[in-house]
């Protein structure tokens, strides 16, 4: 995992970028030796939350499912979905011809999704994977309520033996339901938050299931913790989280996770929750944002090359070319494009990548380049736990807690007074008098 910085340091002055270095170089020291904000959720950091029996339970489960079912529907939001539908896009083919198929449900109340879901489910056989670390959550829980539903309406009381509940380990309605209904069950420790949760179970399960390498993942995640944990004027994960802040205090707001790979359009979802829920608090914080270069040059690129000055890009290169498809040569060349026969696709993509770069520094948009060696299991893993360690040095050198996420709450309360959900009387008679105004 390499780092460029030169089109990004060409923005930055030295006082501006020496302070923001020292103050992430403070938030590493806090962080290994647990003084951060928020130091009660560090389980993660060590990349241990699943130990090696665990981990082979875990394989045994997927292949019990792989023989068993052609579809496991996860059921998650947030950091409970994202790592995995992350990891599932960026390392599976794009049109897989065998295996288990991965759906997601439970990350949105769409009723028209959910009633296409269970008629598509109708002549499938499926397992659940319910993932909810409070147990509570309304979207899943809602999810769940209308899966499980439909499968102990097909198999009865054998719907339990194809029911995984992964959350919490002693509290929460989900960990009671699964006691009580005997699902196999894992556990999402207590000192791990969703957002960083994608090195335990949560993200662990659904991957396994889809045939993923999962001891590779872990172990470039491990492998990642032995390299960024060492404090060093060269540690990518303080370069980057100094370089983004650096420009945050100069007033570039908004981040935008650039990639040129399809592949990599949930890695981009996953990074936005992480580095938004951890950051954006107190007042403050990089808005994140994320566009899929080149399909979004065609939409976003006229405002990020000639609009407001207020944008940077990170920008994730995948080295090695992920595939040698040939431009070939046409008698009548009529789309003209014969001098690019015998030319890779990836190089052409390539030849864009470089070409907005530079385009978009001359239009004063900074940029970084994060490059991964391959995208295989082993760098996926080190790719994500890179982003984790970051994150969370970059918000505490930013001040704030990087574990919380407060802000999350509000529209629940609104949400559930509007709903009338039991307990929520006063809030419920305040919001109708407003609605009312
Ligand atoms: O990062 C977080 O903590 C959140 O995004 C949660 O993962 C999300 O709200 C889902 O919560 P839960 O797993 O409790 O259902």
């Amino acid at each position: 995992m390499k780092i460029q910085l030169k089109d990004a340091l060409s923005f930055i002055d030295s006082n501006t970028y020496n302070q923001t270095f020292d103050d992430v170089t403070k938030a590493h020291q806090a962080l290994l030796d647990k003084s951060i904000p928020g130091n009660e959720f560090l389980g993660w950091v060590e990349v241990n939350a699943v130990d090696e029996p665990t981990l082979k339970t875990i394989q045994a489960t997927a292949k019990r499912l792989q023989e068993a079912v052609d579809v496991l529907v996860v059921v998650g939001i947030g950091g409970s979905y994202l790592g995995a539908q992350a990891a599932l896009q960026a390392l599976k083919p794009y049109f897989p011809k065998e295996g288990v198929e991965i759906l997601f449900a439970g990350h949105h109340m769409s009723g028209l999704y959910m009633t296409e879901l269970l008629e598509y489910l109708d002549n499938k056989r499926y397992a659940i994977n319910v993932i909810s670390k409070s147990g509570t959550t309304t979207e899943p829980a809602l999810a769940f309520r209308l899966l499980k539903n439909h499968l102990e309406a097909r198999l009865g009381e054998a719907a339990k033996d194809y029911i995984i509940a992964t959350t919490d380990g002693s509290k929460g309605a989900l960990r009671t339901l699964a006691d009580e209904q005997g699902y196999e069950s894992y556990v999402v420790p207590d000192d791990i938050g969703g957002r960083y949760s994608v090195f335990s179970a949560v993200g662990l399960v659904p991957m396994a299931v889809a045939g993923i390498d999962v001891e590779a993942f872990i172990k470039g995640a491990q492998a990642g913790y032995e390299t960024y944990r060492v404090p060093a004027k060269d540690n990518p994960a303080m370069l980057y989280a100094a370089t983004r802040q650096s420009l945050y205090r100069l007033g570039k707001k908004i981040e935008m996770f650039v990639h040129y790979e399809p592949k990599l359009h949930f890695t981009a979802e996953w990074w936005k929750q992480l580095f938004g829920e951890s950051e954006g608090k107190d007042g403050q914080g990089i808005f994140v944002s994320s566009a899929g270069f080149s399909t979004d040059l065609h939409s976003l690129g006229q405002m990020i090359q000639e609009g407001e000055k207020i944008f940077f890009e990170t920008v994730l290169s995948i080295d090695t070319p992920l595939s040698n498809l040939t431009i070939p040569s046409d008698q009548d060349n009529l789309d003209g494009l014969n001098y690019l026969a015998g030319e890779t696709l990836d190089a052409v993509n390539e030849k864009a990548q470089i070409a907005t770069r530079i385009a978009h520094v001359d239009g004063d948009v900074p940029n970084l380049v994060l490059s991964l060696p391959t995208l295989d299991a082993y760098h996926y893993g080190q790719l994500l736990y890179f982003y984790c360690f970051a994150c969370a040095i970059s918000g505490a050198a930013s001040g704030v807690n990087p574990f919380d996420q407060p802000g999350v709450e509000a529209y629940k309360v609104n949400m559930f007074a509007l709903l009338g959900k039991p307990g929520f009387e006063k809030e419920t008679q305040a919001i109708k008098a407003r609605i009312k105004k």
